[in-house]
C-alpha cells in the first residue's frame, strides 16, 4: 500500500482516501463518489478494526461481507481496496497506541471505553501507509469525525480530513452497517432518534437557548417510544463536545440509543446565527 501511494505521488496522482470496516452501504458510496470526484486515484480500506471493539462488543458477528464490498468499489470506480489482515496491521510485538483524551471523555467514550483509542490508533496508521492527499469520514459518527480531525492537526498526519453530511434512509434513520441487526419492528422503531434530534433543532431555531431544556425535549420524545432506551442525548459544542448551558450560535444535537441489542448514532448540527451567510463549523473546515 505505501509504495503503491508513493509511486503515484512521484507521479503527481492525488490519492482521496475513505476507511471503513466493510459492509459498505449507501453512506460509504456517498464518500467513495466525494473522493471520486475531488481526487485521481481513490482507495477505499476495509478492516474490522479489533482494538476499537469492547470485549462484550460485537466483533464476532460484525458483518463481513468483503466480496459484495468489492464488487461495490469496483462498480464505483475505486482504484485500490486495501483490506489487509489483522496481523498486517497489529504484528505480534505491537505496543503503541494514540489517545485523544479529551474528544474520547464524554459520550460514545463513556459508553465504549477503548473505542477511541482503537480508532485514533488504526487511523493514524492508515493514514500513514496510504499518505492520502484528502481523506473521508461520515458525520453519522460525530465524535469520531472530530476526534480524528484533531488526531490528523496534532501528529500532522498526511492530508486534508472532509467531513461528509449523514446519509439517510427516507423516515430519516441514518445508515450504519449496524442497521442489518434490527428487526422489522425495530427497524420502525429506530427513526424515534432523528425526529428526537429534529425536534431540538426546531426548538433552537424557534429561539430556546437552554441547553438543559432542549435536552428534556429531546427525551421526551424519545420516551414516547416504549421499545427505545436512551444512551445519551446531549446539547454540545461543535467542537470541544462539552454540553452547553446556553446555545450561543452553533450546537451539535448528540445521541444514542438502544433498540433491542442494537446502538444507533446521529446527531445534527444546528446553527441559530442570523447572519445569511452559512457559517462553517470546526467540524466541516478542512485543514
Ligand atoms: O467509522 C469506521 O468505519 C471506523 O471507525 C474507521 C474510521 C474505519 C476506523 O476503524
Amino acid at each position: 500500500m505505501a509504495a503503491w501511494s508513493k509511486r503515484l505521488h512521484r507521479e503527481g496522482v492525488t490519492i482521496g482516501f475513505v476507511p471503513t470496516m466493510g459492509a459498505l452501504h449507501a453512506g460509504h458510496r456517498a464518500l467513495i463518489r466525494a473522493a471520486r470526484l475531488a481526487c485521481d486515484a481513490v482507495v477505499v480500506s476495509i478492516f474490522v478494526n479489533p482494538t476499537q471493539f469492547g470485549p462484550t462488543e460485537d466483533l464476532s458477528k460484525y458483518p463481513r461481507r468483503l466480496g459484495l464490498d468489492r464488487s461495490l468499489c469496483r462498480a464505483e470506480g475505486v482504484d485500490v481496496v486495501f483490506a489487509p489482515d489483522r496481523d498486517a496491521m497489529y504484528p505480534p510485538g505491537s505496543q503503541t497506541i494514540v489517545t485523544v483524551p479529551a474528544l474520547s471523555r464524554r459520550w460514545e467514550g463513556e459508553a465504549r471505553p477503548h473505542h477511541f483509542q482503537g480508532v485514533a490508533t488504526i487511523v493514524t496508521k492508515l493514514l500513514s501507509l496510504v499518505q492520502p492527499d484528502t481523506s473521508w469520514f461520515g458525520q453519522k459518527d460525530y465524535q469520531q469525525a472530530a476526534l480524528v480531525r484533531q488526531l490528523a492537526t496534532d501528529l500532522n498526519l498526511s492530508g486534508r480530513i472532509i467531513v461528509h453530511p449523514t446519509v439517510r434512509e427516507a423516515d430519516g434513520l441514518a445508515l450504519s452497517s449496524r442497521n442489518v441487526y434490527l428487526s422489522a419492528q425495530q427497524r420502525q422503531a429506530a427513526p424515534v432518534l432523528f425526529r428526537a434530534l429534529q425536534a431540538g433543532a426546531a426548538a433552537l431555531r424557534s429561539g430556546a437557548r437552554k441547553g438543559p431544556q432542549i435536552r428534556r425535549h429531546m427525551v421526551r420524545l424519545v420516551a414516547q417510544e416504549p421499545i427505545a432506551t436512551i444512551d445519551y442525548l446531549a446539547v454540545c459544542d461543535p467542537r470541544s463536545l462539552e454540553p452547553l448551558a446556553t446555545v450561543q450560535s452553533q450546537a451539535v444535537l448528540l445521541g444514542a440509543i438502544r433498540i433491542g441489542g442494537v446502538r444507533l448514532l446521529d446527531n445534527l448540527l444546528v446553527t441559530v446565527r442570523t447572519s445569511s451567510r452559512r457559517p462553517r463549523t470546526a467540524l466541516h473546515e478542512s485543514r
